[in-house]
């Protein structure tokens, strides 16, 4: 289907704590009020025809949290799935763990891989949770699958920027083409770094638990402004 938004939006969904410090609550408080504010995005998408929605809800980096925290975060993204499966199925919602499966209790791995495999016949939005996801591992992995599996009697010469692209987690997606992050910081924090490449950017000042769907139009008209600003590059 052809439309008017971008093909893939990846979303650094950042602020949940600083949220919650506002309000004198936990930390944790930020990122369960975070779960509206991704149903509205994962709604938004599917409703606007978009290919490919990306979610980055853990890094490889973020185990180094408190642990009480890390624990909420993980069970957070089972809990989420479990509650959630009927709608991304009504919504045709094909969903997907994106990142590493190691240091992921087994528990929680059943239940991506029971989300994935009942939604993986749905023909709407892929989306992408990006759960001990980080970009540089991503591109490393798919060097080491490259070496092992297609070089046994090539030389390195055959890796080349195609190899290491079609070993890359999801090669099918197209490139992330829009790229939000939300509380204002001005970093990748290891998204995504392959995919996003040539993408937009797109930084808001809100935090992720106040980010709704009018936000998310904002962004994709910004995206749209950039679009055109950058045609008309060729004009001067
Ligand atoms: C984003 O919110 C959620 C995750 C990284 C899991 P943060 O928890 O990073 O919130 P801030 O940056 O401390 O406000
Ligand atoms: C990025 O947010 C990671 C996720 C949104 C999951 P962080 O809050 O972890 O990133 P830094 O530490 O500010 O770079
Ligand atoms: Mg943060």
């Amino acid at each position: 289907m052809v439309n008017n938004y971008p093909s893939h939006i990846g979303i650094i969904m950042d602020g949940n704590g600083r949220w919650a410090k506002l309000r004198g609550l936990p930390r944790i408080e930020g990122h369960r009020h975070g779960e509206e504010s991704i149903m509205e995005a994962i709604r938004a998408c599917a409703e606007w025809g978009v290919k490919a929605l990306s979610l980055f809800a853990f890094s490889t980096e973020n185990w180094d949290r408190p642990e009480e925290e890390v624990r909420f975060l993980v069970n957070m993204s089972r809990d989420v799935l479990r509650k959630r499966l009927e709608e991304f199925m009504e919504l045709g919602v094909r969903m997907r763990h994106m990142g590493r499966r190691d240091n992921i209790p087994a528990e929680i791995l059943a239940w991506f891989d029971l989300a994935s495999e009942v939604t993986a016949p749905n023909a709407g939005l892929n989306l992408n949770i990006n759960f001990n996801y980080g970009g540089r591992r991503e591109i490393l992995d798919s060097v080491i699958a490259v070496v092992e599996h297609q070089l046994e009697e090539a030389d390195a010469g055959d890796i080349n920027l195609d190899a290491v692209f079609r070993n890359l987690y999801f090669p099918e997606l197209p490139d992330v083409d829009l790229l939000i992050r939300t509380a204002g910081e001005y970093r990748i924090s290891n998204f995504m770094l392959w995919q996003s490449a040539e993408a937009s950017i797109v930084i808001t000042p809100v935090l992720w638990p106040d980010f709704k769907k009018a936000h998310l139009e904002e962004a994709v008209a910004e995206h749209r402004r950039l679009l055109v600003a950058d045609a008309s590059d060729f004009n001067y």
